[in-house]
């Protein structure tokens, strides 16, 4: 988050970009994970007294915060609080439960049991939970987030949330996804996932609008999806807006979609599908 200048003859802002606290009940084993919580992306954890508001705070001390509570995690700055909550994901689930098998998740990626996904744009989760309900127990999802903020509402907000019995755990990461592609070996996961933030319509809910304050804006580039290709065994996919073209103007095709459809997807092949097939005996031909 930019700190913007302060006007001329007036103090500078000196407040954190991001910090994280508990509720105002406090209880020694939530300051142990917000100090936790903290540490891991490296803002202040801040001690609330009994009562303390959380205006207050945000006059005070920091732009935002994470605040942890008992079941639930929430990220407050000055415009809203956001608290995490399985959101559009829970009823697509619900629809995969009920074996209506229409999510465009599925149908672009073909993700099926067992396979291993790296979801590169995690955001509030919801692609990853359909993906880890899509993939199930034996498959495995791991989620990577470049904003601070967004990592620790998900990260901690996913925790929060019952497992289901037909859904891998999600594995979430503090990462910049073209950093971490480039420590991964070929075909290290089956599907890599791509939704980044480029060119999203203006009207959106209460949820995506706070996403929307607190995430990297990071261009998805021609070099990422080659890394990306390297890394996935099967298939990378991407999740654009029509109205950006962000896909087309990274020279790829999207694939059919109905005409009023305001989400564009393309899907690539990944590693596999370049290499030779197997031998009976399971060794690449010579
Ligand atoms: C459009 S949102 C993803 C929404 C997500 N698919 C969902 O279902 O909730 C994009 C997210 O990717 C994150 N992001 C953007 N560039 C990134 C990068 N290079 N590495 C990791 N995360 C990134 C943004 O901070 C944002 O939270």
């Amino acid at each position: 988050m930019t700190q913007p200048l302060p006007p001329a003859g007036q103090p500078p802002d000196t407040r954190w970009p991001l910090a994280v606290t508990t509720s105002d009940r406090y209880a020694p084993e939530l300051a142990q994970r917000a100090r936790q919580a903290a540490a891991e992306v490296g803002v202040p954890y801040v001690e609330r007294t009994h009562k303390q508001s959380l205006a207050s705070m945000l006059a005070d001390f920091a732009h935002a915060f994470i605040v942890m509570e008992a079941g639930a995690v929430s990220l407050v700055d000055d415009q809203e609080s956001l608290r995490f909550s399985p959101g559009l994901a829970h009823l697509r689930v619900k629809q995969l439960d009920a074996g209506v098998h229409e999510d465009m998740l599925l149908r672009i990626s073909g993700l099926s049991e067992g396979e291993r996904v790296l979801d590169c744009t995690l955001g509030l989760g919801a692609d990853a939970q359909v993906a880890a309900r899509l993939v199930g127990p034996s498959g495995a999802l791991t989620g990577l987030e470049k904003s601070p903020a967004l990592y620790l509402l998900a990260r901690y907000g996913l925790e929060t949330l019952p497992r289901h019995p037909l859904a891998c755990p999600i594995h979430v990461v503090y990462a910049d996804a073209s950093e971490y592609l480039r420590t991964l070996p070929n075909g290290a996961f089956d599907v890599v996932l791509f939704d980044p933030m480029f060119g999203r319509p203006r009207k959106s809910s209460a949820a995506f609008q706070a996403l929307r304050r607190h995430a990297d804006y990071a261009p998805l580039t021609q070099e990422m999806v080659a890394e990306a290709q390297r890394v996935a065994r099967r298939a990378v996919v991407i999740k654009g807006s029509r109205y950006s073209n962000d896909i087309k103007k990274l020279g790829l095709r999207t694939e059919p979609a109905r005409p009023n459809a305001t989400v564009l997807w393309a899907r690539l092949p990944g590693l596999a599908v370049a290499l030779p097939p197997l031998t009976e005996g399971g060794e690449a031909p010579t």
